[in-house]
């Protein structure tokens, strides 16, 4: 099952891909965590992304494109992934709808998690990501047993740097401008499926799983 996930930075898509790529047993790939972990790295790829992310603004498709190509045609995604964060442009759509074409394979359900701007920038703030092996909580949603450290690795959590407000009002007007017209791409592809990401994160879940099947 090849699967996409579309929604505005916020939305809960990394939070229902884990859990998406746990049930069904396929790897969650997110192009937002591949640069994450360059830029730990301190790999070119990492500090070229970096000046882009900290302003909001997207990684070019040139870097970004490449990037995935090479992460599907990896032995784990042959059976399927859930793909988080990529496709966020139209030519990205139209590269991966090509790829695919070649390959005579197609996606499967593009879900749209739909939440609007008002609740985006105070999830945000409340996020606390750890860089070392990618979980993600809320202080009040989501906490982690012991506050500040992350429950799977025992690492520091951090506001990420592109979490604070002034950034993430621009990546919600990037988002608009950009990766909204990816949901009229899929519509048309009779693939898009949406759910109210504004309820608890369980609901949520149940709500895809009963998409998917
Ligand atoms: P990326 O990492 O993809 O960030 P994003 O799309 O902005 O998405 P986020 O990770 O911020 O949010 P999410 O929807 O996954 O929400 P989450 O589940 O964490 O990209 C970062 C940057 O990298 C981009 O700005 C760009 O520069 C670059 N980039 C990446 N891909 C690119 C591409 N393809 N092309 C070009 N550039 C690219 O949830 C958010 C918070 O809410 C968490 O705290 C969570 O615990 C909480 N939460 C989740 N669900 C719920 C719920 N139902 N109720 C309450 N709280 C909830
Ligand atoms: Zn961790």
């Amino acid at each position: 099952m090849k699967i996409i996930m579309l929604g505005a930075p916020g939305a809960g898509k990394g939070t229902q891909a884990k859990m998406i790529a746990e049930k069904y047993g396929i790897p969650h790939v997110s192009t937002g965590d591949i640069f994450r972990a360059n830029i730990k790295n301190g790999t070119e790829l990492g500090m070229e992304a970096k000046k882009y992310m900290d302003q909001g603004q997207l990684v070019p498709d040139e870097l970004t494109v490449k990037i995935l190509l090479d992460r599907v045609a990896q032995d784990d995604c042959k059976n399927g992934y859930v793909l988080d964060g990529f496709p966020r442009t139209i030519p990205q759509a139209e590269v991966l709808d090509k790829a695919l074409t070649e390959l005579g394979d197609a996606i499967d359900f593009a879900i749209d998690v739909n939440v609007p701007d008002e609740n985006i920038v105070k999830r945000m703030s409340g996020r606390r990501a750890c860089l070392s092996c990618g979980a993600t909580y809320h202080i009040e949603h989501i906490p982690p047993k012991k506050e500040g450290i992350c429950d799977k690795c025992g690492q520091e959590l951090v506001l990420r740097d592109d979490d604070k407000p002034e950034t993430v009002l621009n990546r919600l007007k990037v988002y608009h401008d950009q990766t909204q017209p990816l949901i009229d791409f899929y519509t048309k592809k009779n693939v898009l499926k949406t759910v109210d990401g504004t309820k608890d994160m369980k609901e949520v879940f149940a709500d895809i799983v009963a998409i998917l099947g």
